[in-house]
């Protein structure tokens, strides 16, 4: 286990999560990496830990560079484990280390760990930290996404220590944007981005113009998840945009299925959205949610089709439809579709959600049992309509 030097004496000291599949409901079919940073100064900083169960590997990295128990300020910049879960086992060796972070980061420390005795500084935007050559200033970033969350700046490297924003969950022994491609590099900060933060949107776009008014630069920007962006207007550039919901000609058609009427129609209409959209089709069981969500980010128009079970929504379409709603995508033309025997009901659920979400609801289309040939014409033209509408958003 080695350190990476990735700035002068600004070293990686994280973990590497090569089989982490499931990080609360995101599905992450590529792994996760847990990025701490150390920086070796006339004082020694931490900058975050790992995941608990990822201790020694960061141990043994922190001791290819010092001894860790000489380690001066350990910086918590976020409060949840994947990131503190070391921290308490790092304070046992590192005992004279002051703990960094703001007051919601103390109150949340002090909930998840035994504190007693740690000596802690409390920190808000602007303060510094002169630590020899380098200068930290710290920056709060309040509900991105954790009430307790910051990022650390060290000012004379022009490095920003971001933790969770623009990070991506992906698990390489790269370390750089240019390692795997920058274009690679932004399709998993999408993904990122559209199942942790799309509900923040509104947040990020001020953090951003906050920034921006501090008129920092930035030669590199470090996640704690992920590889590190030797490109930040790349990833500063593209969080303004998802944060501005900026939609594309696509049309994404989601939908589940009983006895396959309703995937018939959903064809159909992605058939007809396809004159005038790109066109994206998911099956809830057969599909991964995070990617789903990812299209859903920047898509004009979306469909969401779903059988009739005991009058109700199918389940996995109603589990969806929670994800989506707590998730809050924005600017889209929506229209709901399903298949029903006799009493019908999940449009209407479908449409309730799309109006609380303040879309565009097109007319809805439900069709009973096996849909005609005619009756598939129909749901080709709603298509039609739908990609029309959706082309005229972007
Ligand atoms: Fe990577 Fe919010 O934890």
């Amino acid at each position: 286990m080695n350190a990476e030097e990735i700035m002068d004496k600004v070293y990686w000291v994280g973990a590497i999560d090569w089989e982490e599949r499931d990080f609360h409901n995101f599905e992450t079919h590529r792994g996760v990496t847990y990025n701490a940073y150390l920086i070796k100064d006339e004082k020694i900083v931490l900058v975050d830990t790992v995941k608990e169960k990822f201790f020694d590997e960061m141990l043994q990295r922190i001791e290819k560079v010092v001894d860790p128990s000489e380690i001066d300020y350990i910086i918590s910049n976020h409060v949840e484990t994947d990131h503190s879960g070391s921290l308490e086992k790092m304070k046992e060796i590192a005992k004279n280390a002051t703990v960094i972070c703001t007051k919601k980061g103390k109150e949340g420390l002090e909930k998840h760990f035994n504190t007693e005795g740690w000596e802690f500084k409390v920190v808000k935007t602007g303060d510094e930290l002169k630590i020899g050559e380098r200068t930290l200033l710290f920056l709060e970033m309040p509900m991105l996404h954790w009430p307790d969350s910051m990022a650390t700046y060290v000012k004379e490297q022009k490095l920003l220590l971001s933790n969770d924003a623009f990070g991506q969950h992906f698990a390489s022994e790269e370390r750089f944007d240019e390692d795997i491609g920058v274009e690679e590099a932004v399709k998993w900060a999408k993904i990122y981005y559209a199942n942790i933060l799309m509900p923040l949107g509104e947040l990020v776009r001020r953090k951003l113009e906050e920034i921006g008014k501090l008129n920092l630069e930035f030669s590199m920007i470090a996640p704690s998840h992920g590889v590190i962006w030797k490109n930040p207007s790349v990833i500063i550039e593209a969080y303004s945009r998802w944060a501005e919901f900026k939609a594309e000609n696509k049309v994404v058609v989601i939908y589940d299925t009983m006895w396959e009427s309703t995937a018939i129609i959903a064809k159909a209409i992605a058939e007809g959205a396809a004159q005038h959209s790109e066109v994206r089709l998911f099956h809830l069981r057969k599909d991964p949610w995070s990617e789903i969500m990812t299209e859903i980010l920047d898509a004009g128009g979306i469909a969401i089709g779903s059988p009739t079970m005991h009058n109700r929504v199918f389940p996995p379409v109603a589990g969806f439809l929670t994800y989506l709603r707590g998730l809050k995508p924005k600017n889209k033309v929506a229209m709901a579709f399903g298949s029903y025997g006799w009493g019908g009901g999940a449009v209407k659920e479908i449409n309730r959600v799309f109006e609380e979400l303040k879309f565009e609801v097109l007319e809805p289309l439900s069709l009973r049992y096996r849909p005609t040939e005619e009756e598939l014409q129909k749901a080709y033209e709603a298509g039609v309509r739908l990609g029309e509408r959706a082309s005229k958003t972007s």
